[in-house]
């Protein structure tokens, strides 16, 4: 089978690797890809926002299945388009990409469905929304309401800095159009957790949980990015909370879907906080999780391609979904600089003393004259492999050490948590 990948970081470099596994696959595809992913797909220089080129360029070359990474090209309706032309597409519809895109429709469909989440009030103008603001308790929440890559939430300890934060959002629309709107919520206390589901209409097949590090310095000081590292299995959550999260939130959001005239078709992502009062959703994205799909795939032992094939062909509840018990850890490596102004184009070496032991997912890199440079903020994912957490967060450090480049940074404490809790055995 011919399959085309659209997007161009490690979520879809790990999409890429667990499909070339596929005895299916004839030939792989990526548009536009990095410098990694070329190793294992033939890249396009196609822009994922190009729809006409990418439905052009799969019926030319006879393509049989195209994978949507990333959220922005979902929330524009790229689905949408290329089943117009007549293709087979892996993600959801515009009308169900919306969960993601609007942070104010998921939060009303989970206040309609009663799906448990945070309190929040949403606000078009800024003094309304500062009068508001003024009259909350801290911690508080101060959310963009379109897509912001991660970074358009801030968590306010201050008033000032809640302020701060709104006027950012409204005034200085430092997210652009995301921006006009914006959501004021309730902080959540707990542990974060990432379960992500293949979903078609009503059913629903949980991927293993994973956990995500979105502030980009150890102890989770300093702003969100998209995510410094994950892990999985997330060994200190019992089995009864994942089915209760699976009960409460996944099951009821794919429900209040197809009642809303939506269905989801794809990967449904629910990000989730484990409070006292039990799960609550944060958010749902429409699409595999970055960098979390980098430590679930490696652990699937069955073949994502018939997995995906069987999502879109009616087939999800009887497909067969088998994990490894093994665990995996992912260490990003970022440019320093990030998640504000970084600089491109420098050299990264080491690359193939980390691939030694280690799986080494391409975020943000290209190649230029043969060699690997850095392309973007979040540069490298390290996924170190192991019997337990703390063997494979021993395995991916020390495959990350291996790799260099000016400015290179990562988190320290990446998985610690579940070791801290939990044991050595991890
Ligand atoms: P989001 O983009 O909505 O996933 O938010 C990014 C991060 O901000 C989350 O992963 C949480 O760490 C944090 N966050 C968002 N909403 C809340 C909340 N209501 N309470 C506590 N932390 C939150
Ligand atoms: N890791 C966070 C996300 O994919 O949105």
């Amino acid at each position: 089978m011919k399959v085309l990948v659209v997007g161009r970081g490690g979520r879809e470099h790990a999409i890429v690797w667990a499909l070339a596994k596929s005895p299916r696959i004839i030939k792989l595809y990526c548009a536009p890809g990095n410098g990694g992913i070329e190793n294992l797909a033939e890249c396009v220089p196609i822009e994922e926002m190009n729809f006409a080129a990418i439905a052009q360029f799969a019926k030319e070359n006879r393509v049989e299945l195209v994978v949507i990474g990333p959220d922005a090209p979902l929330a524009a309706g790229i689905v949408d388009y290329l089943e117009a032309e007549g293709l087979t597409v892996f993600g959801p519809r515009q009308n169900a990409a919306i969960i993601e895109g609007s942070k104010t429709f998921m939060k009303d469909l989970m206040r309609k469905y009663d799906i448990p989440s945070a309190a929040y009030a949403a606000f078009d103008s800024y003094e309304e929304a500062l009068i508001y603001l003024r009259l909350q308790k801290l911690p508080i929440v101060i959310k963009a309401d379109g897509l912001a890559a991660g970074k358009g939430v801030i968590v306010a300890h201050t008033m000032e800095v809640a302020e701060e934060a709104l006027n950012q959002i409204m005034v200085d629309k430092a997210f652009g159009a995301s921006g006009e709107r914006v959501v004021i919520e309730e902080f959540l206390q707990g542990q974060e957790m990432s379960l992500l589901a293949f979903v078609d209409g009503e059913i629903v097949r949980p991927l293993e949980p994973s956990q995500d590090h979105k502030p980009v310095f150890d102890n989770d000081e300093g702003p969100n990015t998209g995510g410094m590292g994950t892990y999985s299995p997330v060994p200190h959550i019992s089995q009864e909370i994942v089915e209760e999260a699976i009960r409460t939130i996944l099951k009821p959001a794919a429900k209040a879907m197809v009642a809303e005239g939506r269905p989801f078709r794809g990967v449904l992502y629910a990000g989730l906080m484990l409070t006292a009062e039990g799960p609550k959703t944060i958010e749902f994205n429409a699409r595999f999780g970055d960098p979390e799909t980098q430590v679930i795939l490696p652990r699937l032992n069955s073949d994502l391609l018939t997995i995906l094939l069987d999502v879109i062909e009616g087939r999800l509840a009887e497909t067969d979904i088998r994990w490894s018990d093994a665990a995996a850890v992912c260490v990003i490596l970022a440019s320093g600089g990030y998640p504000g102004a970084y600089s491109t184009g420098i050299l990264i070496e080491g690359i193939e003393d980390a691939e030694q032991t280690a799986l080494v997912f391409h975020a943000g890199t290209a190649r230029k004259d043969g060699q690997v440079c850095t392309a973007g903020g979040r540069v490298l994912g390290v996924v170190g492999r192991g019997a337990g957490i703390a063997e494979a967060r021993s395995n991916a450090y020390a495959a990350a050490e291996q790799i260099c480049f000016s400015g290179k940074h990562s988190r320290s404490d990446i998985a610690a948590k579940a070791i801290v809790s939990f044991g050595a055995k991890g």
